[in-house]
């Protein structure tokens, strides 16, 4: 293994310095090193994303756990927890094992899987738990995601079964009773679209009731991808009130709205839907005042024939991973709202803290089968690390990105900030833009 010299990147808190990277740790010096000139870049924590879907097993026509990590390495990802809503789903030891082994196999990023809450994301019998939490892939966050457990009775017996091993119930909030044919946000844009729309209280009445649950059961709850304004009012209210509960929002509810809709592209179908102008405001805000923990992408990556369709027909998601950064860039960076410490917080610490990834035990058992993600940039810590050239712009295409599918809202669009290198435990699976494998 090379050793690295990274000279002159400005760390986080905008202090400019050089970094000695050695047998994977950030070391104090190191001799004989690979010189990478970081002038004027910035450097950060290796990303960690919360919510990706790789779509393996099942639907390899659409993602690999390869071309996914990939995707994540180029994105500037070091650690990303792969969804379970795969085929089949990921509701057994049997299944995580496979794709947590298959990730280490492709070595790009560390993939760690996320377990199902319920048995085939039926939402009635919750899956092994236990089981994938004792497994080598060590899950310790469950989700139904893309279902909501809607089930009051069986999202409260998921939050008692994973407080054993410190585990979080990741909610996708969606009263499915309030959504029934839902194909965009509810308000005036469907009204005059003639869609059936997707009411904000259909998640917002599922984060209240989820977080009541939650105290009540002194266990831990996520938010998946926040994307109404009286959603960050119920989690301010919640997390007043000290109820143990993280939240994270999506780059695409940081910049698009509901307007999109009416261009009847599905590219801009997703689930949750695109909101308004004030619901962004809000979500902006909310990331900024940390209501928010986290930016968690929700990569969604389709094979074509479910998205290049009539809107109705298509399927919900978008790609994320490697527009995440630049998105976050512009949305608040830019605008003033975060700094590079905020960026560093909500895209690397926050998420491996609330997945379980920070090599830290809790409940004094080990924690997840991944690495140790969202550490301090100091001596002795393993050298996940992000580097990052702010000053660049580049322009989307879709061609142009590792994922296998083409679903991104963004092509065409001019962003700010590119990938340099991304470094995994101090080995380069980023150099000059490019992946390495
Ligand atoms: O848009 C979405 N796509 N939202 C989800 O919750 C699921 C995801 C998917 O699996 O495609």
């Amino acid at each position: 293994m090379s050793n690295y010299l990274i000279r002159g990147a400005t760390f986080p808190d905008g202090t400019a310095k050089d970094l000695a990277v050695e047998n994977g740790l950030i070391v104090e010096k190191t001799e004989n090193a690979e010189v990478i000139d970081a002038e004027g870049l910035r450097l950060l924590p290796g990303l960690v994303d919360l919510h990706t879907h790789l779509r393996q097993p099942g639907r390899e026509d659409a993602e690999t756990i390869e071309t996914g990590s990939r995707a994540a390495a180029l994105g500037g990802y070091t650690a990303v927890c792969a969804m379970a809503n795969t085929d089949p789903v990921a509701d057994a030891a049997g299944i995580v094992e496979q794709v947590w082994r298959l990730g280490r196999e492709v070595g790009l990023v560390d993939v760690q899987p996320i377990g199902a809450v319920t048995l085939g994301l039926n939402g009635e019998r919750l899956a092994e738990l236990g089981a994938m939490a004792e497994s080598a892939a060590r899950v310790r966050v469950f989700s139904d995601d893309g279902h909501c457990v809607h089930d009051a009775a069986v999202m409260r017996r998921a939050l008692e079964y994973v407080k054993a091993f410190d585990g979080v119930i990741a909610q996708h909030a969606e009263d499915p009773k309030l959504t029934v044919g839902a194909q965009m946000n509810e308000g005036e844009q469907s009204a005059q679209l003639g869609l059936a729309g997707w009411p904000a209280v259909a998640e917002e009445a599922i984060i209240a009731r989820d977080a009541l649950l939650a105290a009540h059961v002194g266990s831990r709850l996520h938010v998946c991808h926040v994307s109404t304004a009286g959603s960050v009012e119920v989690l301010r209210w919640a997390k007043g009130r000290g109820i143990r509960v993280t939240a994270e929002v999506t780059p695409h509810h940081l910049l698009l709205t509901d307007e999109l809709a009416a261009t009847y592209d599905p590219v801009y179908k997703v689930n949750p839907p695109l909101r308004t102008a004030e619901d962004v405001t809000a979500l902006r805000e909310a990331l900024a005042d940390g209501t928010i923990d986290a930016v968690a992408t929700d990569h969604a990556p389709h094979a074509r024939e479910d998205k290049e369709c009539e809107w109705a027909a298509a399927r919900p998601g978008m790609l994320g991973l490697e527009t995440a950064l630049p998105i976050v860039i512009r949305t608040m960076v830019e605008t003033g709202l975060l700094d590079w410490q905020g960026v560093a917080d909500r895209m690397s610490h926050a998420p491996a803290r609330i997945a379980g990834l920070t090599g830290l035990t809790g409940n004094g058992r080990a924690t997840s089968g991944a690495g140790a993600h969202g550490r301090p940039l100091a001596v002795g810590e393993p050298a996940n690390l992000t580097l990052v050239d702010p000053s660049a712009r580049w322009t989307v295409t879709p061609d142009g990105l590792a994922s296998i599918s083409r679903n991104t809202p963004y092509a065409g669009l001019e962003l700010p900030g590119t990938i340099v290198a991304t470094f995994l435990r101090g080995r380069p699976t980023v150099l000059d833009g490019k992946a390495q494998a």
